[in-house]
């Protein structure tokens, strides 16, 4: 019997993104299927805050072990906004032509582009927290490009790359990105400690 392990989401995309890397060793259960209704609000000022939050939350209420993640984009030129407020930028939640837009307004003359995603994962484990850090570096371009992907990716073009991750098909993407990085360390990690 595989263990049961709650992610804390009900985003299936990202469900699957980390159920196929784990291989049937450890079977996920998302928030819906634990019969949690409730929106967790993200009240943290980090990454890290935000993801532990969720992790706690379903461990606290539901006794299961569990790993939330809170990811968003850092700007150097803007002293790492928008950060955690990345999904409501310009306002409203989720709006990610608006803040396409008032990000590339408030750098507009601006010189140094440099800008990375993150992704961090709070694991509640055997009662003990773990976190798991991916990121990747890049620039933010002057206009859009690409029409793959969501958020900010036709605006973010990788470090290496002359594409932005709106230009990129998924599998590319996945290879590089910052959920990615941190979905392999969270995976290398259940994998010793499941066998
Ligand atoms: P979440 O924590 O994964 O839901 O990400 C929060 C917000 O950060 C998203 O709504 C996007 O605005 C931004 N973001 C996170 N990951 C990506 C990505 O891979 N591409 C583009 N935008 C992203």
């Amino acid at each position: 019997m595989p263990q049961k392990l709650v992610f804390a989401t009900n985003n299936r995309h990202k469900l699957e993104e980390v159920s196929a890397k784990l291989n049937g060793r450890i079977e996920l259960l998302t928030l819906e299927d634990i019969g949690c209704r409730n929106d967790i609000e993200e009240t943290g000022g980090t990454f890290s805050e935000n993801a532990s939050i969720k992790s706690h939350y379903v461990y606290e209420r539901y006794g299961l072990d569990c790993f939330g993640d809170d990811s968003g984009l850092e700007v150097e030129a803007l002293q790492g906004k928008p950060g955690v407020y990345s999904a409501r930028y310009a306002g409203r939640h989720g709006d990610h032509a608006a803040n396409n837009d008032k990000l590339l307004a408030e750098l507009q003359g601006v010189e140094n582009r440099r800008a990375r995603f993150k992704t961090v994962i709070s694991l509640m484990w055997k009662g003990r927290e773990y976190f798991f850090e991916g990121t990747v570096e890049g620039t933010i371009r002057h206009q859009r490009a690409g029409k793959s992907g969501f958020g900010y990716d036709p605006l973010f073009q990788p470090e290496g790359y002359d594409i932005t991750f709106a230009e990129m098909s998924l599998d590319e993407k996945n290879k590089l990105s910052h959920r990615a990085r941190a979905v392999e360390k969270l995976v290398e990690f259940l994998a010793t400690v499941s066998e």
